[in-house]
């Protein structure tokens, strides 16, 4: 990746530099340029979904491979019947959990481009509840393609530093909204025959979506990757990753680094040089919204081992566990 542009991280803290950072956005978007927006889940690598040379500009920025296809993000409601074919199911899903962190695959209409779904027959769509994000995408009316802002293959990022770690030189511009509510990626559904598939686990649990329809299954689980993007090794720290009930089973060999990153154990052994919570209260809604930054911190530690402790498969628990068993995947 060559060109080498200034990238301005925009604050949006005060009502003035969020009218200014705002306006920014869509003066960039506009032109067909690239740029980074807070989602309510990590952030995004947003760009007109209508324009294939914006898109194409994700594709390179990200150094992502084109048959790995891009989440839809709608300006409003009604964009839904404009770029995907809906049904009885999806009013429900979308009534229920939109605006929010609930992605659904659906048949794509010709107005999404190609290279927007790779050459698939579905596109991804969802609407973003993040503030920032809805009013950028509602004033500039189309819908944005936008991918985790990140590098291929690398951990999602949840605040605006992160952006900037991952990709300053690429992007003009980086709004930031601060630290992301879920800090995990939104769920993923296919609809099929009165039911569903989660093809990703995210914010919106198993538990919710049983409500609106049966759960056929959960895709990836056996780190069989399903959805093009869905590679066992994605979301990895470049340190490897140990999945562990407890730390305390783990002896540390002479003159090595280890880090952990904790959950059920109180504290880690002494001869640990790095330890992480997840959350003081074993919470999992605090858990997730923690884990991208504590692995990122973990593995800018120099460390020869991450050892994460496995969280229940409850709820949100799913989410941070997919997303672990993926970090550990060498
Ligand atoms: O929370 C999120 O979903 C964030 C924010 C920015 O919205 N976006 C995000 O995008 O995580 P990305 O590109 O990092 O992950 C989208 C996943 C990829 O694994 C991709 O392969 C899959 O969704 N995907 C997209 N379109 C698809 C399609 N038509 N069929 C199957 N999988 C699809
Ligand atoms: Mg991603």
């Amino acid at each position: 990746h060559t060109t080498r542009v200034k990238t301005v991280i925009a604050p949006a803290a005060t009502p003035n530099e969020r009218a200014h950072a705002i306006s920014r956005a869509l003066a960039l978007l506009r032109a067909g340029e690239v740029v980074a927006l807070p989602t309510e889940t990590v952030y995004g690598l947003a760009a007109d979904a209508l324009s294939l040379e914006a898109v194409a500009k994700i594709f390179e920025t990200k150094e992502r491979p084109r048959f790995d296809p891009l989440i839809v993000h709608l300006p409003d409601f009604s964009w839904l019947p404009r770029v995907a074919t809906t049904s009885a199911l999806v009013e429900k899903l979308t009534e229920n959990f939109w605006p929010g962190p609930l992605t659904i695959l659906l048949p794509k209409t010709s107005l999404i481009p190609e290279i927007v779904t790779a050459g698939l027959t579905t596109v991804a769509v969802r609407m973003s509840a993040h503030p920032i994000f809805s009013e950028i995408v509602r004033d500039l009316d189309r819908p944005l393609a936008a991918p985790s802002a990140n590098r291929f293959g690398r951990i999602s990022p949840t605040m605006a530093e992160h952006v900037f770690e991952e990709l300053a030189g690429r992007i003009p511009l980086i709004v930031d909204g601060g630290a992301t509510e879920h800090g995990v990626e939104s769920t993923i559904v296919r609809p099929e025959k009165n039911g569903m598939i989660i093809m990703r686990a995210g914010p919106i649990t198993r538990e919710q979506l049983a409500e609106f329809g049966e759960i056929h299954r959960v895709a990836g689980n056996a780190l069989r990757p399903e959805a093009p993007g869905q590679l066992p090794s994605h979301y990895a720290p470049r340190t490897p990753l140990l999945l562990a009930d407890d730390v305390a089973q783990i002896t540390v060999p002479n003159e090595k680094r280890y880090g952990a990153l904790l959950w059920s154990s109180e504290d880690a052994p002494r001869d640990f040089v790095a330890k992480r919570r997840l959350s003081a209260t074993r919470n999992l809604r605090e858990a997730a919204a923690n884990l991208f930054r504590v692995l990122r911190e973990l593995d800018g530690a120099g460390l020869d081992l991450i050892v994460a402790e496995a969280v229940p498969e409850i709820g949100l628990g799913m989410a941070i566990m997919d997303r672990l068993r993926r970090a550990a995947h060498r």
